[in-house]
């Protein structure tokens, strides 16, 4: 048998050295290596010889098997060399039209942040980033809302550990920069937010906002007014009204929010506005100047003013989307209309 053995072995070099294209040298494979080859079938006729001359043979087929494989690999890389490899099973058309793979597309939250930041830095404001897991301190004290403030209420948060937790607002980064940075400050500063509310139409427990910041002699809060109402006219067009409410802020005094009129009715009073004709749009308010004073700015020489806008609320406005859940629930048919 294991003369037998050897005489194939030598057979199947001389046919996988002369197969001709892949086809051919599958056929060949299968005849020696498959299941119901040549070599299996050594393997059931070793149980029936004696036991002494099984080892000898087991060991002669495996032996064999590995030396086909080998034929069997470079007969595979000569065939794949050669011109053989441009049979009809293998050619591959380089100039062929690639697959109508489809195109992928920014959310529509993640557009309203680019939007919102290129209004803002073509007017001169720099972008700013401050840490998601934040210090108490910045989210809160130093922002003039001590621990025992009732406006913590409104802003229950996750915390991490003691004193650090997930940041409720992008306020804290007003401060970081004005640790580091001497006035004049120009900024704004994009980022997620988080609060433990419980999800509803207006509500997630995470959200994006973009905070901004200006401090420099002589700011007013008609300065304010003037660049947030360029920004609602570059983001919602013209025709838009706006106007200010008294507020209240722990870093900002005085404080305000500002609407805009309500772009189903313009005005007049619809289901969209509540029938009040106005859609709140952003806080904002000057410079508290306690806040000032901790980052060791002079407030005789400095005022500014600060805003905070929300993402996913100036979305909803911009495209009359009345449920914030639908931003995050990835249902394409909702999210390919933008
Ligand atoms: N941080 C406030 C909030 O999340 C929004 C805000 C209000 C930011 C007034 C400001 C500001 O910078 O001046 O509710």
């Amino acid at each position: 048998m294991i003369e037998e053995i050897k005489r194939i072995e030598q057979e199947s070099r001389e046919e996988f050295a002369s197969a001709v294209g892949y086809e051919e040298l599958e056929q060949l494979r299968i005849k020696y290596l498959g299941k119901r080859g040549i070599f299996a079938s050594f393997l059931k006729r070793i149980g029936a010889l004696d036991s002494e001359l099984r080892p000898a043979a087991g060991k002669a087929v495996n032996d064999a098997k590995i030396t086909v494989a080998s034929f069997f690999e470079e007969a595979k890389l000569r065939i794949e060399s050669s011109a053989g490899a441009k049979s009809s099973a293998t050619f591959f058309d380089y100039t062929l039209p690639s697959y109508p793979f489809p195109k992928g597309f920014l959310h529509p939250c993640t557009r309203v942040m680019d939007e919102i930041l290129d209004i803002f830095m073509e007017m001169g404001f720099e972008v700013e980033l401050g840490p998601e897991v934040e210090l108490e301190y910045y989210n809160f004290e130093a922002l003039n809302t001590p621990k025992d403030h009732p406006a913590r209420d409104l802003q229950d948060t996750f915390y991490i550990s003691g004193d650090v937790l997930l940041r409720t607002q992008t306020s804290p980064v007003q401060v970081r920069v004005m640790e580091t940075i001497d006035p004049p400050v120009q900024m704004v500063s994009p980022g997620v937010t988080y609060r433990r509310d419980a999800a509803d139409m207006t509500h997630l427990p995470m959200f994006s906002q973009v905070e901004g910041l200006m401090v420099d002699r002589g700011v007013t809060f008609g300065h304010l007014k003037g660049i947030l109402a360029e920004f609602v006219r570059q983001m919602f067009g013209e025709g838009r009204r706006t106007r200010f409410r008294p507020h209240y802020f722990p870093f900002t005094e005085p404080s305000a929010e500002m609407d805009i009129s309500c772009g189903v009715c313009g005005g007049k009073g619809c289901r969209a506005c509540k029938g009040i004709g106005w859609l709140e749009i952003l806080g904002c308010g000057m410079v508290h100047p306690h806040v000032l004073e901790l980052v060791h700015y002079d407030t005789e020489e400095f005022t500014g003013f600060a805003f905070g806008i929300g993402v996913e609320r100036i979305a909803m406005l911009k495209y009359n989307i009345d449920d914030i859940r639908l931003f995050f629930e990835n249902d394409l048919r909702f999210l390919k209309q933008f």
